[in-house]
């Protein structure tokens, strides 16, 4: 089997126009019926709300934290490198860590049947969990996040998309580590800045969504504090990020998918970290992040053995 046929569907593939992120955190004493019950719902309930549109490609994206692996599957082998999400400060910049033992994203054409897939994931999981956060994310225009800026471009596409995202090999081949934060946006502050500036915060052009020159990107912008090179090499990750919200609150989910783990800290560490010129990611100064944790998401076929 190839590596990306051993995945859950929905890690590989782009975001959809309208996503659900549905995180759950595990109530006292579960008994392990219930667990191999409730998981074997999960496959149950994306079929069955699939089959009221096959156009609309819905997918459920299952992910485990360290603590609900720990509580869910004592006796099945931990995997490796799955870590809490770690809480990162620096200046007035915070990632806070916030609590999370399963994490489902549900994405298809539909907000109404990803609705129905949540609404029944949060039935039949209420035996060992409880619902904590429900975002429905959305396509903002050509992939754009509320800030205006087109996100996921530099995203890797084909086998380096795999190669960046899945585990290559051992007990959880085709798994991948995934880490979500929630941002909210500083709206106003982000539109009281001029184009150029924007521009210069993230490190593209705005309308045409062109990269800027290396000579003339600032240093302290976006995608050069989250760019990641180790050995000369430059760290892929695939990021599903949504907007999220409405004119009152929103911001940005960010999704991002990796093969090591080691790696995304090592990136959001650059992002929250002046440097010795005192350059870190200014596009933290217009958004905060409000949530922080670290999931597994184990290979389709880990989901299926547990379901029974
Ligand atoms: C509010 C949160 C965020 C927003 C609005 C945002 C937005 C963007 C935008 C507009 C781009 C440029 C287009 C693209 O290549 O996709 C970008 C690039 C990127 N972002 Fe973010 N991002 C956010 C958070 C993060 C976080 C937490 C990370 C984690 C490390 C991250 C990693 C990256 C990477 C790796 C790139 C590509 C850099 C490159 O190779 O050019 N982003 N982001």
């Amino acid at each position: 089997m190839n590596l990306y046929e051993l995945a859950q569907p929905g890690v590989i593939t782009n975001p959809a126009s309208h996503v659900e992120y549905l995180t759950m955190v595990l109530k006292e004493n579960i008994n392990q019926a219930s667990v191999t019950k409730a998981i074997s719902e999960i496959t149950n309930v994306q079929k069955s709300v699939s089959q009221k549109d096959n156009t609309c490609n819905l997918s459920i994206t299952t992910g485990f934290s360290a603590n609900g692996w720990q509580i869910l599957f004592p006796n099945i082998e931990f995997p490796e490198g799955l870590k809490p999400f770690e809480e990162m400060k620096d200046g007035n910049r915070y990632f806070p860590a916030t609590a999370g033992d399963i994490f489902f994203m549900i994405k298809s054409s539909r907000l109404d049947l990803n609705y129905q897939a949540a609404k029944y994931l949060v039935k039949f999981f209420s035996g060992i969990a409880v619902a904590t956060e429900d975002i429905q994310g959305f396509k903002y225009l050509d992939d754009r996040d509320l800030i205006d800026f087109v996100d996921g471009t530099e995203n890797p596409v084909g086998e380096l998309r795999y190669k960046s995202i899945l585990v290559a090999d051992g007990t959880y081949k085709g798994g991948s580590f995934l880490t979500i934060q929630k941002y909210i946006d500083k709206q106003t502050m982000w539109d009281a800045l001029s184009v150029e500036e924007q521009e210069n915060t993230i490190g593209r052009t705005k309308m045409d969504d062109i990269e800027i020159d290396e000579d003339k990107k600032k240093p302290y912008a976006h995608n050069v504090k989250a760019k990641l090179t180790v050995n000369d090499e430059e760290i892929k990750m695939l990021r599903q990020n949504r907007p999220f919200g409405n004119a009152l609150e929103h911001g940005t989910m960010f999704v991002g998918f990796i093969a090591n783990p080691e790696h995304m800290v090592a990136s959001l560490k650059q992002m929250i970290t002046a440097d010795e010129n005192g350059n870190y990611d200014h596009l933290l100064d217009f958004v905060t992040a409000t949530t922080g944790t670290n999931y597994f998401v184990p290979p389709q076929s880990f989901l299926d053995n547990v379901g029974g």
